[in-house]
């Protein structure tokens, strides 16, 4: 496994994508080591916020050395964030957490690729990884359906069996775009079958998620994004109850930053 390193990442751009979502691009050395559904914790400057803030790889090119983050403005760090322009420096930790197993989506295979709300922007790195035929399905809470066009793009991308029956479907809580309602409700409207799921949301949905594979007798891997202190397995700070002991320690517990953020919906009590 790659080293985990504190860098200074510079700024290649900054941009607002809808109220409150930014889309920032840096400039790391760590872009080559990243895989979807793993994330970097971001230094606040402001030394009063103390903690990093974990955010998750929304799109990695190694080639060009950039790691793209989109994420909401909740409090004082990803306020500070959202002020960060080109060719300033921020430092970022990483690569952290484990990321979705995408080797698991075998050809021939039709995956379900699930974000919702702030749980969406890894969902875009997924959809570039996943080999097989995917339906991508995002859930917004009105008409700001962020990153919707870049996964249109990205199975543009795609050619032969990974482009063939894949589609992007949308649902929004208003109703204003898509299904009305949860990415639930656009899977049941669109009559969607797949025999794998991946999804990245807040906790009501990746329960709704774990039910919905346990039915369907298909494995779900589910992106616990909890609220973190350390980010590397320190402080005990993101501990989740799983159903099997832990290969080290031995009780039914995992650390969501370094075990996960990933984990098989069925394994983990939600
Ligand atoms: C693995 C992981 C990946 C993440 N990826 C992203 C991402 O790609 N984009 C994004 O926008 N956010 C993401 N988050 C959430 C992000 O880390 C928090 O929103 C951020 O740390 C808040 O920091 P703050 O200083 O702005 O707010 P704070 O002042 O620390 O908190 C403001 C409010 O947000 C709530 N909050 C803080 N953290 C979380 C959390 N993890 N989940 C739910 N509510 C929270 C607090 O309870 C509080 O009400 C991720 C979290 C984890 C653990
Ligand atoms: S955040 Fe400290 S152990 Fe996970």
């Amino acid at each position: 496994m790659a080293q985990k390193k504190k860098e200074a990442a510079r700024v290649v751009g900054q941009r607002q994508l809808a109220p409150g979502i930014f889309d920032l691009v840096l400039r790391t050395e760590l872009a080559g080591q990243a895989c979807c559904g793993q994330f970097v914790a971001v230094y606040p400057k402001d030394r009063s916020t103390l903690l990093p803030r974990p955010i998750s790889i929304c799109e990695a090119d190694g080639a060009a050395g950039t790691l793209r983050l989109v994420y909401r403005v909740a409090g004082s760090g990803t306020a500070e964030f959202s002020g960060l322009r080109e060719g300033d420096s921020v430092d970022i930790l990483g690569i952290l957490g484990n990321g979705f197993p995408v080797q698991k989506a075998l050809p021939g295979m039709t995956a379900l690729l699930l974000g919702g709300g702030i749980g969406v922007p890894p969902i875009l790195q997924l959809a570039k990884e996943t080999g097989c035929a995917k339906k991508i399905v995002v859930g917004y809470r009105d008409a700001h359906c962020f990153l919707k066009e870049d996964f249109e793009s990205a199975l543009q991308g795609h050619d032969g069996e990974a482009g063939k029956g894949s589609g992007v479907y949308v649902a929004t809580e208003d109703g204003s775009t898509g299904t009305k309602g949860n990415v639930m409700d656009a899977i049941a409207a669109n009559g969607l079958k797949a025999d794998i799921v991946y999804a990245c949301g807040p906790m009501p949905m990746l329960r709704a998620v774990k039910q919905y594979a346990q039915q369907e007798n298909i494995p779900a891997y589910i992106s616990l994004e909890e609220r973190m202190a350390c980010g590397v397995g320190a402080c005990l700070g993101c501990v989740c109850k799983t159903k099997e002991p832990h290969h080290h320690t031995h009780v039914r517990n995992a650390r969501i930053c370094t075990d996960g953020p990933v984990f098989e919906a069925q394994e983990v009590d939600i």
